[in-house]
């Protein structure tokens, strides 16, 4: 089989290196500088993992890429994985799925090979029929499930994580739109997980493509919940979320995960997954007001976490560290941090802001410039700081000790705006605050 990824982001070059462990793989994006960098086996994201398997993927030959769509001509599927950024109104960016779709009906046109396109961007429900199958139809002169297939297929990876999801991922989910794809799909992922491998769910393309806005909605209406608990815990001195969230999870309907207070979520795809679902709902005439709240809760957690530093500490004039860019771990993506808001308001409240992060400070600096004093370490960040607010749990900063803040800090006030540190342990020895933390000074 001969595999086409296009769109070589965060999702595309995990996916492609994974597939180029089985089969022959090329990735286009239209980025020529990103494919060119990407021939030389330089990864353009930090993802654990993805140097080794393009490495691999090269040296084998079993892993090409191409600012070019012509090759596809010769392939037996196509994944889609170009962004689906959020417009200005909520709603779901579609240009790129167009221009892809374009490209690709374009690029099969003489294909002599029945390509089957798989559409793994996030997309609303109703777009895979809407909008790439006219457009792959009209640009190739054929019909979908006769000439190529169709099937959406949406991707569940998490960055940080990228590589070990998409070799062992929860399950698989079809909506092909015809027996072509729904035969291709089946020998494809067969033969790349084998007979024991992950679930497949096949139902419909709308089916498919709700299953990805559903468990994005739930996961993050799960965050906002909890914080909203969070701020219910700050009313009551000694109680702690934390013991809440235990409490809540150990509720095997329930869970533990995603029950984790904190500034909010950001990244790629929740806040704008979440938006173009509520738009989409409400386009269909639907009340969605359950969506509404949990976004309006996610934006005012930064002021929430600004909120709490004002308690301990005033902004005006106060030389703040803020720890951490990445909107989590393991990653360099400062898509919708959550960090960025707070600075935003810390540098309103009259604060001096220095920022450290271990992979993300040259993303950073495109959005903050001179605005902010770059760090060299969590040390360096700290250091003759009178507040420090710790907003992405990187091991470099998790690991700061309560000595390492009273050392280094000029007045050690810690804002755990992601719950990293154990309070007991912080709050005896410095003054301590944390989201969902009901306010109690520990120190002796
Ligand atoms: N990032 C995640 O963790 C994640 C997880 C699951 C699903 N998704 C979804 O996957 C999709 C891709 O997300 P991402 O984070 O990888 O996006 P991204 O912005 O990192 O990458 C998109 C890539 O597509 C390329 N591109 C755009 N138009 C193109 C075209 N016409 N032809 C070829 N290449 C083109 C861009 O140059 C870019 O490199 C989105 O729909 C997203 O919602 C993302």
């Amino acid at each position: 089989m001969k595999i086409a990824v296009v769109g070589v982001g965060y999702v595309g070059l995990s996916t492609a290196v994974c597939i180029a462990t089985k089969y022959s793989t090329v990735a286009i994006d239209v980025n020529e500088a990103r494919v060119l960098n990407l021939r030389a086996g330089k990864v353009p994201i930090h993802e654990r993992g993805l140097k080794g398997l393009l490495t691999s993927g090269l040296e084998s030959k079993k892993l090409g890429f191409s600012s070019s769509l012509a090759s596809l001509a010769s392939c037996d599927a196509v994944f889609i994985t170009v962004g689906t950024p959020s417009a200005a109104d909520g709603s779901i960016e579609l240009s790129q799925i167009r221009n892809a779709s374009t490209g690709i009906g374009a690029a099969i046109r003489d294909s002599t090979k029945k390509p089957v396109v798989f559409l793994k961007s996030t997309v609303v429900p109703g777009t895979a029929r809407s909008v790439v199958r006219p457009l792959v139809e009209k640009y190739s002169g054929m019909n979908c499930g006769n000439g190529f297939g169709l099937c959406s297929n949406p991707e569940f990876l998490r960055e940080g994580s990228a590589i070990k999801d998409t070799l062992a991922p929860d399950r698989v989910v079809l909506g092909p739109f015809d027996d072509l794809s729904l035969r291709l799909a089946r020998t494809f992922y067969e033969g790349f997980y084998g007979r024991n491998g992950p679930e497949v769910l096949v139902t419909t393309p709308e089916g498919a493509e709700l299953v990805k806005y559903g468990s994005n909605a739930l996961l993050a209406t799960k965050v906002s919940l909890i914080n909203l608990i969070a701020k219910v815990s700050e009313k009551f001195p000694g109680t702690d979320v934390q013991d809440v969230a235990r409490g809540i999870g150990l509720d095997h309907r329930l869970g533990l995960h995603f029950l984790q207070a904190g500034p909010g979520f950001g990244g790629s795809c929740f806040p704008k997954d979440v938006r173009a679902f509520r738009k989409s709902t409400t386009d269909f005439g639907l009340d969605s007001s359950i969506l509404e709240s949990v976004l309006k809760i996610n934006e005012e957690q930064p002021q929430h976490v600004v909120e709490l530093a004002e308690k301990a500490t005033s902004l005006q004039g106060r030389e703040i560290a803020v720890l951490g860019l990445a909107f989590k771990p393991d990653t360099d993506d400062i898509r919708e941090s959550r960090s960025f808001p707070l600075i935003w308001r810390l540098l309103e409240r009259g604060g001096k802001v220095r920022v450290y992060d271990p992979v993300a400070m040259p993303a950073a600096k495109t959005v903050l410039k001179s605005r902010v004093v770059y760090s060299t370490s969590a040390q360096d960040c700290i250091k003759g700081a009178d507040l420090a607010i710790a907003m992405t749990a990187w091991r470099q900063i998790k690991s700061l000790t309560p000595a390492d803040y009273l050392k280094q800090m000029r007045s050690p006030v810690l804002v755990d705006a992601r719950r990293m540190y154990d309070p007991d342990e912080y709050g005896r020895k410095l003054r301590y605050v944390a989201v969902g933390l009901g306010s109690e000074d520990r120190r002796p």
